[in-house]
């Protein structure tokens, strides 16, 4: 078996000279970069400069809704919440710390947008307490983010919407461990959770509709199943199914109306955006863990925004959620558990800024 995870992390593996190195490109390059962003799209009369200036000192006065992010005394000392980068005019940072404690300090109607990628079920051990995904049963998994994305909703303006990626795997068959597979050897797991009740051995678990229909019952209106097809997908060793080449990348929406500009972004001959995006893959080098290209979420932002909007990602990694909000000119905040991930994260941010 292999999955979409192990194609991630498999951008840990690739040599220097093949890793993109646009990622962390500056402001310039970025912008340049905006009209290309989804191969079959083009944004229309988009001016993708950024406005936001950094100020590490002071924290954001409250005409900023992030003020009740910005210092907390219900930190635990295992997230160790600090902001580490904090925009002069009052609006973006980044958060070390657990989303469902962070977010329980943000006032209601806050985000435009979530742009997100939550840790997959039991693919990546990201190896700190309070971590989502590392759940023995996949129920207690969903049920952790649902939770995360009960308050997301909360946070979200009644015209918001959420953007979920999202990936499938297999049940292990019985297995406590995953083997390496002989044309990508990274994904060795050294634990895998037990078959799920209801499944058999060999089964596609179907994560990301089990997640979809959650949200929908919890109360998001399920909008659009993007497929997000990978023309450079890793090979697997499989003779009995073809390769995995793809993720979703859902929109939900708050109300039955949202802000969605349509226009935004047009597929060729300007017709209205389909639901299958090819977008390659785009390992960042720093980051050891699963990310996901820049190109992926210019397009949701893009849709869904405004320049100056807020833009949450209450999972960032290496804040790619980031790079593409701040580098087309909206304001963002990130939420990430893992201190060191967050060092990642604004050095990329502050690269897309010029710091
Ligand atoms: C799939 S990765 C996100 C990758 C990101 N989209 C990128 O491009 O780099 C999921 C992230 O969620 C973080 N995480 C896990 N549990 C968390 C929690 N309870 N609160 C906040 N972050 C958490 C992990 O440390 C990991 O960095």
């Amino acid at each position: 078996m292999a999955d979409q995870a192990s194609e991630r992390l498999a951008s840990e593996r690739l040599p220097r000279g093949q890793q993109n190195e646009h990622l962390a490109a500056g402001p310039q390059e970025h912008a340049a970069r905006g009209a290309t962003v989804l191969p079959s799209c083009h944004y229309p009369g988009r001016n993708l400069q950024m406005h936001l200036a950094i100020n590490d000192i002071e924290p954001a006065p409250w005409s900023n809704p992030l003020a009740g992010l910005v210092v907390s005394s219900d930190v635990s000392s295992s997230a160790d919440w600090r902001v580490v980068l904090d925009a002069k005019s009052a609006d973006s940072a980044l958060v070390v710390g657990d989303a469902r404690v962070a977010l329980a300090t943000v006032p209601d109607e806050t985000f435009q947008t979530t742009i997100t990628s939550p840790p997959y079920w039991s693919l990546r051990d990201y190896g700190i307490d309070g971590q989502i995904g590392m759940e023995e049963s996949l129920a207690d998994y969903i049920a952790n983010l649902v939770d995360v994305f009960d308050d997301v909703r909360r946070v979200t303006r009644g015209d918001g919407t959420l953007w979920l990626n999202i990936g499938d795997s297999y049940t292990s068959g019985g297995r406590t461990w995953r083997a390496p597979d002989r044309k990508n050897p990274i994904r060795a797991m050294d634990r895998r959770p037990a078959t799920p009740d209801g499944l058999k051995s060999k089964d596609l678990i179907g994560v990301p509709w089990r997640i979809a229909f959650a949200l929908q019952e919890a109360g998001w209106y399920l909008r659009a199943d993007v497929i997000w097809s990978k023309p450079n997908c890793q090979p697997e060793s499989v003779k009995d199914r073809p390769t995995r080449a793809h993720e979703y990348m859902f929109l939900f929406s708050k109300s039955e109306r949202y802000k969605y500009d349509s226009d935004a972004v047009r597929g060729p001959n300007a017709r209205n955006l389909r639901t299958i995006w090819d977008v390659n893959t785009q390992p960042y080098k720093e980051a050891h863990f699963a990310t996901y290209p820049v190109q992926l979420v210019e397009p949701c932002v893009h849709l869904a925004t405004d320049a100056g909007d807020l833009v949450l990602d209450p999972f960032i990694g290496s804040g790619t959620t980031g790079v593409a909000a701040l580098g087309t000119g909206r304001r963002f905040v990130g939420i990430e558990l893992n201190p060191s991930y967050v060092d990642i994260a604004e050095r990329r941010v502050s690269g897309i800024l010029g710091r």
